[in-house]
């Protein structure tokens, strides 16, 4: 017995991910009640038939479920448990899903601070870019009680194509920075063999092309490397979001005295890409980090082959 689905859902935070999400969940038929920290967001969603509310209580005050997807710990903290926050529209059967990235720590202490008051709450972390949340495509990773997983599957099946259940509160996060460390480092992957095939007069377009084929496959091989050869490092996640995430993973890792040599390499390479002022750039931009330590210019040779649409 898994109780009654959520009807009326609640949305904060209608940024990149947030307002496709939001907009997937009117088109799936649920009545959506909104509210942002500015007014754009809050625009673009009452145009497409969402109500707005005048401030997280409110929202948690006409909802069975409300969804977060913010920025960080700090900002997830805030609309949770602070002034006319989520908890003070605590009532019977109420669940909070928080779909930000953020630390595993901050999400427990969060959802004990709710079960004072009974309000239920699950941490679903998103994996799948913008292109993700607008095709409803999104790996979504939950942590949480499973009876509440289950009773929300029906919400998040309207926002993602792959569902996980991870485990008790702070796993869906945990399981988050996981896939952190693996995006991290097939980056860095791709981004050595790019410079390799360079240096050694190999062009790096056709490098990509049997590699992406064979067992060196991956994600970043697919949608990275072609923008990377066609000089374009516009973002679809950009490298100061990418170093938030990572942080989080490296204080995991240090909590439980975890060495992860190869996350804390890429975290470093990121660093010296902030310090050359390309913070906003699109994560691709790894490859410039290890061009300039090895004199080398991949986007020199050849023609690029086509990417993948999602990133
Ligand atoms: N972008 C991606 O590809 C991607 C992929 C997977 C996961 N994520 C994760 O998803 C989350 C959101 O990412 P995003 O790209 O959608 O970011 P974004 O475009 O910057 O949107 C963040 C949203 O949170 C709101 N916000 C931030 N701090 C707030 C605070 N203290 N109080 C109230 N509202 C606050 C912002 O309000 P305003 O509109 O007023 O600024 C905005 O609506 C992050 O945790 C990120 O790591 C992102």
């Amino acid at each position: 017995m898994i109780g009654k689905p959520p009807e009326r859902v609640g949305f904060i935070g209608l940024g990149i991910m947030g307002r496709p999400m939001a907009r997937n969940l009117l088109k799936a038929g649920y009545p959506l009640t909104v509210w942002n920290r500015s007014r754009p967001g809050i625009d673009a969603l009452v145009q497409a038939g969402a109500q707005e509310a005048d401030s997280p209580r409110a929202v948690a005050e006409q909802s069975d479920a409300v969804i977060t997807i913010l920025g960080d710990s700090t900002d997830t903290e805030q609309v949770a448990l602070g002034e006319r926050g989520i908890i003070e529209g605590a009532h019977q059967g109420l669940v909070h899903i928080d779909m930000s990235t953020i630390s595993p720590a901050v999400t427990r202490a969060i959802a004990e601070r709710y079960a004072e008051t009974g309000v239920e709450m699950l941490d679903a972390p998103v994996s799948g870019g913008e292109q993700g949340a607008i095709d409803g495509t999104l790996s979504i990773m939950a942590g949480g009680k499973e009876d509440v997983f289950e009773r929300c599957r029906p919400l998040l099946e309207a926002m993602g194509k792959t569902l996980v259940y991870c485990g008790p509160h702070g796993s869906g996060q945990v399981v988050k920075l996981c896939n952190q460390v693996v995006v991290g480092l097939n980056n860095l992957a791709m981004s050595e063999a790019l410079v390799l095939a360079a240096k050694a007069g190999v062009d790096p377009a056709t490098m990509v092309e049997a590699v992406r084929a064979g067992a060196g496959s991956s994600w970043a091989l697919h949608n990275l490397a072609p923008r990377i050869l066609s000089g374009d490092f516009t973002p679809g996640f950009k490298v100061w979001q990418q170093q938030k995430d990572l942080r989080l993973v490296l204080e995991l890792a240090d909590q439980g005295h975890t060495p992860l040599p190869g996350t804390a390499l890429v975290h470093q390479l990121f660093a010296a890409l902030e310090a050359d002022g390309l913070g906003e750039a699109g994560t691709q931009a790894l490859v410039k980090a290890l061009e300039k330590l090895a004199n080398a210019d991949v986007g020199a040779h050849g023609s690029a082959p086509s990417a993948n649409a999602a990133h």
